[in-house]
């Protein structure tokens, strides 16, 4: 649903570039860093509280593995898939810059905020981030607090269902 526009905006940033590193905060069932893998010259680390869900069509109902369906990349060595929450990965990786962050995890107002001010730290200047679900209950809440608090050190390039933030400086 969001490819047309991540496409647009993330080969503006990304297109032609090699060894990026990408997190993302809610893997689900890995599609968003399937695409990202398939896409980029990337490597993605991704992190849930779940690796595996029952899903349900209909009559049937079905197991989904989240490292399966990235079995290739981690493999590949260019995919770590990490069974915690985001809090636990954040406190425990702030050695770490990325290129692109997407926060797509816990939808909770509280939640949304310590992981929109804690990855902030891990993403590069000039770097990308985007929150998906703004309209999603309190989601927007959290976002829009640190919108309103980080002014000053982004750029909202897009605001939709999904928020895409350009970070123009760090805290100094
Ligand atoms: C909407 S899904 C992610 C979809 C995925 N980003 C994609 O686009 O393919 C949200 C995921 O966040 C996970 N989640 C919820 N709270 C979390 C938390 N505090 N830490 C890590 N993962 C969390 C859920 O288990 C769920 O799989």
């Amino acid at each position: 649903m969001h490819a047309p526009l991540w496409r647009e905006v993330l080969d503006h940033y990304f297109k032609d570039k090699q060894d990026l590193k990408f997190l993302e905060l809610g893997t689900g069932n890995g599609l968003c860093a399937n695409f990202l893998l398939d896409n980029y010259s990337c490597t993605v680390d991704t992190v849930d509280i779940e690796e595996t869900r029952i899903v349900k069509e209909q009559e049937n109902q079905y197991e989904v593995s989240t490292i399966k369906n990235l079995q290739p990349f981690i493999e590949a060595g260019r995919c770590t898939f990490n069974l915690m929450n985001t809090k636990q990965f954040l406190t425990a990786n702030q050695d770490k810059q990325y290129d692109f962050i997407y926060i797509d995890a816990s939808h909770d107002k509280d939640w949304v905020l310590y992981d929109a001010v804690t990855s902030f730290a891990l993403l590069k200047t000039e770097g990308l981030l985007i929150f998906d679900d703004y309209g999603w209950g309190d989601c927007g809440i959290g976002i829009n607090a640190f919108l309103e608090c980080f002014d000053k050190h982004i750029q909202v390039i897009h605001k939709g269902w999904q928020v895409f933030i350009h970070k123009a400086s760090d805290l100094v």
